[in-house]
């Protein structure tokens, strides 16, 4: 089957991420989706040219140009990665307009302009995937999207930034100041190009949009909704919870009441026997309250590089499948040949 071209915009630490999974994993992609899905990097857009990367772009695919990935006959799938809401818009926009579907991990852009960005998808009936904008690895726009479609949301709750939640248990358990903190948290790869969104809540906010936009089906104010970071937390804070038997966490609140829908992110004390208070480092998780399902919790590494290519590149797959088989076949494909179960005795004893 022929390949399908990926314009990848954006080749930083998730762009990279990307790249790498996509070399790792094509052979399993092809098996699993029964030969037909085949992805190839047809053109990237950088900034800057010569930049050392840990990914080898042949150097006739790199551009600074977004408007060669849009019209670049190779590219049918644009994969937007640069982050911000002003030149990712212009690169949305035109995607959407030259039929092209488009992947994307920015929480920024959908929640200030997905209004305008969801019309045009809506106008040229073409899809915009955005699994990775939310909690990095964990599947959770799908379970709202798709696996909870039939029940009413009570209550989405949930630590939704990594970048918080890793500084927040550094200067808790690692007894670090908040600049160390925060300079690791760079350097792993968690923060935003502009960590400014992830110490005052606007990460999380820019998320908790997204997660209360398809609860919900409302377009929200991002101006309307309440948001403080952890920016205001002091170690004495942390100190004090310690001592009273909580921890502090950046809480995201999403909870549907009769005569509207609460929103808002705020430092939260939180029991040590509340699971959520067990949530640390870069890891992520949502409850989610559906009146047929009660409460689930979604839990994983909620940033970084390889967990959020990982929601990357399902979206993408997803994105090519449509493209091939607009109709087709969407269920499981068991049933090759590869592949063997372990007998029981050449197992370890479980424990975990
Ligand atoms: P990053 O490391 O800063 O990478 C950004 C990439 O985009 C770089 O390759 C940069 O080029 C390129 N770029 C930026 N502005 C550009 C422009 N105007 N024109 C051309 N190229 C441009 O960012 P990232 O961490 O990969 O994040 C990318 C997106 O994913 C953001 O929307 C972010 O919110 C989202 N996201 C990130 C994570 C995470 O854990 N990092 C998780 C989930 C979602 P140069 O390399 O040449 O500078
Ligand atoms: N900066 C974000 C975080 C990346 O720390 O959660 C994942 O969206």
């Amino acid at each position: 089957c022929s390949t399908l071209g990926i314009g990848l915009a954006g080749l930083g630490t998730v762009g990279s991420g990307v790249v790498l999974a996509l070399l790792r994993n094509a052979s399993l992609i092809a098996d699993r989706t029964g030969g037909i899905v085949n992805l190839d990097i047809a053109k990237v857009l950088v900034r800057d040219l010569n930049k050392k990367r840990p990914v080898d772009i042949p150097a006739d695919k790199l551009t600074t140009k977004w408007q060669e990935v849009i019209d670049d006959p190779a590219v049918d799938i644009v994969v937007e990665l640069i982050g911000g809401t002003s030149d990712a818009f212009d690169i949305v926009a035109a995607a959407l307009r030259a039929k092209k579907p488009v992947v994307t991990g920015n929480k920024a852009l959908l929640a200030e302009r997905g209004p305008e960005l969801f019309a045009l998808s809506k106008e040229f009936d073409t899809p915009i995937h955005f699994e990775a904008a939310v909690a990095g690895g964990i599947p959770i726009i799908k379970t709202v999207q798709e696996s909870f479609v039939g029940n009413r949301i009570h209550s989405m709750v949930g630590i939704i930034n990594g970048t918080s939640n890793y500084i927040l248990e550094r200067m808790t358990t690692g007894g670090l100041d908040f600049e160390t903190a925060l300079a690791e948290a760079q350097q792993l790869g968690y923060a935003e190009a502009d960590p400014a969104l992830d110490v005052n809540g606007w990460d999380a906010a820019h998320k908790a949009i997204l997660l209360a936009t398809l609860a919900y089906g409302f377009a929200i104010d991002p101006e309307k909704v309440y948001v403080a970071g952890i920016e205001q937390v002091r170690p004495i804070d942390i100190e004090f919870a310690t001592q009273l038997g909580y921890v502090v966490k950046l809480l995201a609140v999403i909870r549907e009441h009769e005569n509207g829908v609460e929103l808002r992110l705020q430092p939260s004390f939180i029991a040590k026997s509340n699971i959520l208070a067990n949530v640390n480092g870069v890891f992520n998780a949502v409850a989610v309250h559906g009146d047929a399902a009660g409460e689930s919790l979604f839990y994983g590494r909620g940033a970084g590089q390889d967990p959020t290519a990982s929601s990357v590149v399902g979206d993408l797959v997803e994105a090519a499948r449509s493209l091939r088989q607009p109709t087709g076949h969407r269920g499981f494909l068991p049933y090759t040949e590869k592949g063997r179960l372990m007998p029981v005795e050449e197992t370890e004893t479980a424990y975990y």
